[in-house]
């Protein structure tokens, strides 16, 4: 098993959360509907009708919530700011009882000497935007993330150095506007390809307004999700597709942001949507990347316009029970291979595994499940290290079982157990595991 001593002392261990998966509070304070909330609302779209209209009641909760931090050990949090929180219209007038709940949120992880990682966007566009045509299929949302971009960094830039703009890009556009499995819930190549634009553009304006808004020190990323993408069958044409699905999944995003071109695959799809100077703005400077990885992908041939489709992972494989396969070796080859492309610091923003642990009638949590996963993660990303890929540090997805988007409740990624009747913590046998190999036990 990996030990405190196999790390760097720099090394920063952290959490990850996400606004809509922990946050609750949906209707309180002045915030206004996102498109998640709309979703949840359509029948049919979550397991067992849930909504983050509660979740973990982290709005209320968040001191505790930090004191389970402390408890780990962590030296960064990472969380992301509600749009509709804070700008209830997506743009226009703010809402201050909102920006105070980051303030608060804030002060308090720095009281317990943890850094604020602030990402802008988790996926919950304000409603407002998206029923305006303004949402990220439009090339005005640009300046309106900016203008959002702006206003959290004027407000928080004096305490939080680490930003990210987008989280899982890659995965919003796809399940959101391709596959119509997320919200918006839109199945539309056509769509989904003016959107992968229109976020590009977004990323380009917001890292511009935020380095003009925060002090030099700042450190500025994006948080793709990276996953080998793999050919079903030893076919050539398994292998096309999965030479597609990597372009879409692992470059559309991340090429035009840190290497200033789309790859050729995407920009013959995206055609003239990409106009003259297009690219130079979405190519700023980046100081960090955040990788988020769960497992290698499938692809297998399909006549419909993207020449691909996904497959399930191969029946003899380790397979969790979000259907995904464990492989530290993908997580080892693809930190490799994103550190030889793009050249920057990586940060593995997100990496964990779903289980169903609940509390024994001792209210201990064994999630062995989780330890193992981690551990044999946490290896290979040692092994990464090792083969020179410049790796700084883990968040572990995530703090606390949380709001599984379209599984709702009926999944668990914490390392912390919530009952969500009551909204009752239990830290797990993990989260016990993990303040042990941080070595920062409060
Ligand atoms: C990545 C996403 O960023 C996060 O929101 C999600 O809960 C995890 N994957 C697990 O599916």
């Amino acid at each position: 098993m990996v030990k405190p001593g196999d790390f760097p002392k720099d090394f920063i261990w952290g959490a990850s959360t996400a606004s809509y998966q922990i946050e609750g509070a949906h209707d309180e304070d002045g915030r206004a509907l996102s498109i998640w909330d709309a979703f949840c609302r359509e029948p049919g779209r979550i397991d067992n009708g849930d909504t983050g209209d509660v979740a973990c009641d982290h709005y209320h909760r968040y001191r505790e919530d930090v004191g389970l931090m402390r408890q780990l050990g962590l030296d960064a949090y990472r969380f992301s700011f509600s749009w509709s929180r804070v700008l209830p219209e997506g743009k226009g007038q703010p809402n201050e009882a909102g920006l105070d709940f980051y303030d608060r949120l804030t002060d308090s992880l720095l009281e317990n000497g943890i850094a604020p990682w602030a990402c802008l966007y988790h996926w919950d566009l304000p409603l407002a935007l998206h029923e305006a045509g303004k949402g990220w299929t439009s090339r005005e949302i640009a300046p309106l993330f900016a203008d959002y971009a702006t206003l959290m960094a004027d407000r928080l830039g004096d305490r939080i150095t680490h930003w990210a703009t987008f989280n899982e890009p890659n995965v919003f556009a796809m399940f959101g506007y391709k596959m119509g499995i997320h919200a918006p819930g839109i199945r539309d190549y056509d769509l989904y390809r003016d959107m992968v634009h229109g976020v590009n553009l977004a990323h380009g304006a917001a890292i511009q307004a935020l380095r003009d808004s925060l002090p030099a020190g700042a450190k500025l990323g994006v948080v793709p999700n990276m996953q080998p993408c793999l050919p079903r069958h030893d076919t050539d044409p398994d292998h096309l597709a999965a030479a597609r699905l990597d372009a879409w999944w692992n470059r559309a995003f991340a090429d035009p942001m840190i290497l200033g071109k789309y790859d050729p695959i995407v920009s013959a799809a995206l055609g003239d949507r990409i106009r003259p100077g297009d690219e130079k703005l979405i190519n700023q400077k980046l100081d960090w990347f955040g990788l988020n990885h769960y497992s290698p992908l499938y692809a297998t041939a399909d006549d419909g316009p993207a020449g691909y489709r996904w497959a399930n992972p191969p029946e003899d494989s380790e397979i969790t029970l979000m259907g995904w396969n464990a492989s530290p070796e993908g997580f080892r080859d693809i930190l490799i291979e994103t550190a030889g492309k793009y050249g920057l610091p990586i940060f593995v923003t997100e990496n964990g595994v779903a289980d169903l642990a609940e509390p024994d009638t001792q209210g201990r949590v064994k999630d062995d499940l989780r330890i193992d996963f981690i551990d044999r993660y946490l290896a290979a990303l040692l092994e990464a290290r090792a083969a020179g890929a410049d790796v700084r540090g883990y968040f572990v997805w995530s703090l606390l079982d949380n709001f599984e988007w379209a599984k709702g409740y009926t999944t668990r990624f914490g390392v912390t157990h919530v009952d969500f009747e009551t909204l009752k913590r239990t830290p797990k046998d993990s989260f016990h595991w993990l303040a042990g190999l941080t070595g920062k036990q409060a």
